[in-house]
């Protein structure tokens, strides 16, 4: 962390000649349970991890909003005042459109971009890009806090997860639901944020793996995947038609005890498209309860049941990714499932501290067996959420 502080500083003062007024920083995330839940209304439970987007920013005193990055390749700038024009004539492309976006978001939401001053951002990054944890989210959310502090807008963290949604959705156009920027907005050290995606009322829930002797396990698979073209699209499509059918507003209306009769009204592949949302929202509510009640050495066979959904009904799974779950549970986790959006991206794995280097092991021999891309495999701990840096 330290290193990215001094990174960004040094960009910075390379770029500006200034020193940054601060330092903000948000985390990408891994979803312990709940997929493609958040945008059928549903409930998901997703935690911060220790990896993180840094952002220096510095106001001007013009209107001009200048990002540069260590990964992009060179700055972007553009005039606040016409940030609207460009969003709806599809200018904001490549990396820059998530914190350009964001700005632009900041401004549906209320801020008022005429009246407020130019910003010079840089942004640095150890989340991990292409790997399914929300690297693009830890972007937006680092941004979003910065400008909001920035600015004196004053926005709840719920309103800045609807600004990073919406650039996402709209600046960047990918369809994707609420859960990931809450997630590095509300997450907290050691607990996960189980958050209901209808009301948005979002509640720390206590994790407690360390103290049970656990370790998150990530296997990114390095099988890239998009999700504003393609299969995420399609499934997004797939529960509108599916509940549509059934008459209802969201799948998050139907009930594990009602798919006898959504199976009479639905096509096949719908029919199991919805039964792995309504499945996977009473697992969500079932790893909470059994976290609460149980501890976290008892919520393995829920995020294995997930994961075989994802492979069987939602069919968002690749043969990396149940290679991945297969090969840790035989040695040692107690529990594993694909994380995230899923055609590629990150598997994860619960399992004693003892068993992660077997697992390790056992992933990377693995793969080289079947011919597969070396992955990468470390561990996650569940960590806080925006901040600004001290
Ligand atoms: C991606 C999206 C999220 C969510 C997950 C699937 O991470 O950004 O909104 O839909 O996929 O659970």
């Amino acid at each position: 962390m330290s290193d990215l502080r001094d990174d960004v500083r040094e960009l910075f003062h390379a770029l500006t000649g200034r020193t940054p007024d601060g330092l903000w920083s948000a985390p990408g995330r891994v979803n312990l349970i709940g997929e493609h839940t958040d945008y059928n209304d549903g409930f998901v439970l997703p935690f911060a991890i220790d990896r993180r987007t840094i952002v220096g920013a510095g106001a001007r005193d013009d209107s001009v909003l200048r990002v540069a990055s260590t990964f992009g390749d060179e700055a972007v700038e553009i005039d606040l005042r016409e940030l609207g024009a460009a969003q709806a004539g599809g200018a904001l492309r490549g990396w820059a459109a998530y914190p350009l976006g964001v700005a632009w978001a900041l401004g549906e939401f209320g801020a008022d971009l005429e009246a407020v001053p130019g910003v010079d951002l840089v942004i640095d990054s150890n989340v991990p890009v292409g790997a399914g944890l929300s690297s693009s989210a830890a972007i937006e959310s680092a941004v979003a806090i910065a400008l909001d502090e920035l600015w004196r807008l004053g926005m709840s963290r719920e309103t800045l997860a609807k600004v990073g949604q919406r650039a996402e959705n709209d600046a960047v156009g990918a369809p994707t639901g609420i859960m990931d920027q809450s997630a590095s907005l509300l997450g907290r050290r050691d607990s996960a944020v189980s958050l209901d995606c209808r009301s948005l009322d979002a509640e720390v829930v206590p994790l407690g793996f360390a103290d049970a002797g656990l370790a998150v396990v990530v296997i990114d698979t390095r099988v890239t995947h998009e999700h504003s073209t393609g299969g995420y699209r399609e499934r997004r499509e797939s529960c509108e038609a599916g509940a549509a059918a059934l008459g209802v507003p969201s799948l998050r209306h139907v009930r594990v005890d009602e798919l006898d009769r959504a199976r009479q009204v639905l096509d096949d592949v719908t029919f199991r498209r919805v039964r792995h949302v309504v499945t996977e929202n009473q697992r969500v509510l079932d790893t909470v309860r059994t976290l609460r009640e149980a501890g976290p050495l008892a919520i393995g066979d829920l995020l294995d049941a997930s994961h075989r959904s994802m492979r069987d009904d939602f069919e968002i799974s690749v043969p990396e990714l149940d290679l991945a779950v297969e090969t840790a549970h035989g040695a040692g986790a107690i529990g594993a499932r694909m994380t995230g959006g899923g055609f590629g991206g990150s598997a994860i794995a619960l399992a004693p501290l003892d068993a992660v280097s077997h697992i390790r092991v056992a992933i990377d021999g693995a793969f080289a067996e079947h011919g597969f891309t070396a992955p990468e495999v470390f561990t996650v701990t569940p960590s806080d959420g925006a901040l600004r840096e001290p």
